[in-house]
Order: structure tokens, then C-alpha cells, then sequence
């Protein structure tokens, strides 16, 4: 079976990751299917509301190290940028449903969804500093828009996780219910969005977000040049050789 599974019912399309062996890490081949599924859904005209689901006990641990390390995105046409921008360009309505860890784009990703609903279980992680990288998918501007920047500089710069009433409080989580409820109270939501104008919900959404987006999509741009090049870096190099060793990187001369 796919890592990625699309579903389209009653205006909803589900995207499900679906690969729990390695925790739904990420591989290029997946963001390409996610990146074609956001595609369809602003084409196609019976998809008003889009959810992103994982399993009851994890998210993502998002991007896959291995496949990183092998294909690293070097151009802004990767799948993974063109995921990102899939997503923070989306007119339609975008619903994540989180439980267990969302690790790195696991966490970031939320920031381009209207709603969130995590179960109590949920970990979020943005650890890119202790992978000698830097933020992306513009989380270095809506972290601290949205934390306040204090906050937001606990997430990126010591990347320590924060739970799901932390996530609720600072505002990226809407509703905390139990990990086993999540998808389904996701998919009831959705479905409700879904019974709505779709020319009212476009417009509320671009009225909303659309005055930002450009500045959203050039710092996404920014990130993603420095990601590239700290990639290739000895920092990263380290980090990522440590967690195939299954070891502690040492950035002691770093
Ligand atoms: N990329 C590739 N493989 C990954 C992965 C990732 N991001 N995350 C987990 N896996 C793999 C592990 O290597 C392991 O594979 P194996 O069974 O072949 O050894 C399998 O998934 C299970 O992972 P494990 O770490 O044993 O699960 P866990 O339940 O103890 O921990 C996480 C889950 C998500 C907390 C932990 O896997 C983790 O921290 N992963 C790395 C997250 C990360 O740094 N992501 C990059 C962000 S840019």
C-alpha cells in the first residue's frame, strides 16, 4: 500500500500518512504525492476542505534523515518545496488531525492549516537547530507571530518538544480530545466546513491570510536556501550521521 493515501468523500479529501514502520517519516516520493494531492484539491471542484491525519500514536516524524541524506531538495521544484508552497497558497480549507509526535515538518506544516486538533498524546518538535539546520516552511515567521517570540525562540532554538495543551495554548492547536477521537473529530469538522458556501469559506480564508502570503511564501524561499546549503554543512553532516549510528552527534567543534 501507498506512504500516502487520498480519499475524497462528501467534499473531504484525506490525505493519511501511512507509513508507521518508520514513523511516518517523509520521503521525497511522498511529499511529491502530497504535493500532487494539494494540486487536485484546488482544481478539483468537489474537494472543499482538506485533512491531514496520521495514526493514533504518531503524526510524523517528519522528514525521512535517509532519503534526505540521498536526495536532498536542491531546487525550489523539489517535492518538499513544492508541498510547502501547495499548502500556504491553498484557497481551500486545510484541517490537520495530530496525535503522538509531529516532529520538524510535522509541526511546521500546521502552520498552514486553518485548524488543528491534536489528541493528548501529541508532541510537537521543531529540532532543527539540533540538526544544523534552520527553520522552514516559514516557521522562523509564524512561530513568533503566532508563540510571541520568546516563546517561539524556546521551540526553534533550544528545539525542545512542547505538548499538546502548550501547542493549544500558544494557539496552533484548537482542541485537545483523546488520540483514539482525533481523526474522527477532525473528519466531523471537515465535513461541517464542507456543507458551507465554498465561495464564502475561499473568501473568509483570503481575507484572513491573503494580505501575508506573499511575505509567507519569500521567507519560505529564504529558509529554504539556507536549508539547502546548511544540508550540506559538517554540522548537519554530523547530526544526521549520528541518528542513522543511532548515537549522540557532537558539535563540540562545531
Ligand atoms: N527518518 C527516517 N527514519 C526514521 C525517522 C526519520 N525522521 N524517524 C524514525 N525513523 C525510523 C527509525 O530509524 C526506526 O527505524 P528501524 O526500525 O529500521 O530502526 C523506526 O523509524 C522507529 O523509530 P524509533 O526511533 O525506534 O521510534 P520511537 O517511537 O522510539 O521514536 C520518534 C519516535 C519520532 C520520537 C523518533 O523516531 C525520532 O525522534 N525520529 C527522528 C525525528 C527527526 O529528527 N526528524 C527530522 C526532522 S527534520
Amino acid at each position: 500500500m501507498s506512504d500516502i493515501l487520498t480519499h475524497i468523500d462528501a467534499g473531504v479529501m484525506t490525505i493519511t500518512f501511512n507509513r508507521l514502520d518508520k514513523k511516518n517519516s517523509i520521503t521525497s516520493t511522498m511529499y511529491a504525492a502530497m504535493a500532487d494531492a494539494v494540486e487536485q484539491a484546488r482544481t478539483d471542484a468537489s474537494v472543499k476542505v482538506v485533512v491531514f491525519q496520521g495514526h493514533e500514536t504518531i503524526f510524523s516524524a517528519g522528514n525521512d534523515i535517509g532519503d534526505f541524506l540521498n536526495q536532498p531538495p536542491s531546487t525550489q521544484e523539489s517535492p518538499v518545496f513544492r508541498f510547502l508552497r501547495g499548502i500556504a497558497t491553498l484557497e481551500k480549507i486545510v484541517l490537520a488531525a495530530v496525535a503522538g509526535p509531529a516532529v520538524g515538518i510535522g509541526t511546521t506544516m500546521l502552520f498552514h492549516c486553518d485548524l488543528v486538533y491534536a489528541g493528548d498524546n501529541a508532541v510537537f518538535s521543531m529540532p532543527f537547530v539540533n540538526l544544523g539546520l534552520c527553520p522552514e516552511a516559514a516557521s522562523s515567521l509564524l512561530a513568533p507571530r503566532m508563540f510571541g517570540y520568546h516563546r517561539a525562540a524556546e521551540a526553534l532554538l533550544l528545539g525542545e518538544p512542547f505538548f499538546a495543551e502548550a501547542a493549544q495554548e500558544v494557539g496552533l492547536v484548537n482542541r485537545v480530545v483523546p488520540p483514539t477521537e482525533v481523526n474522527g473529530y477532525a473528519q466531523a469538522q471537515a465535513r461541517k466546513l464542507a456543507a458551507k458556501p465554498l465561495s464564502s469559506l475561499i473568501e473568509t480564508k483570503r481575507l484572513m491570510k491573503g494580505s501575508y502570503q506573499q511575505e509567507v511564501l519569500q521567507k519560505m524561499d529564504e529558509e529554504g536556501q539556507s536549508f539547502g546549503r546548511m544540508l550540506r554543512e559538517p554540522a548537519a553532516k554530523e547530526a544526521f550521521g549520528a541518528f542513522m549510528e543511532k548515537r549522540k552527534p557532537d558539535f563540540s567543534k562545531l
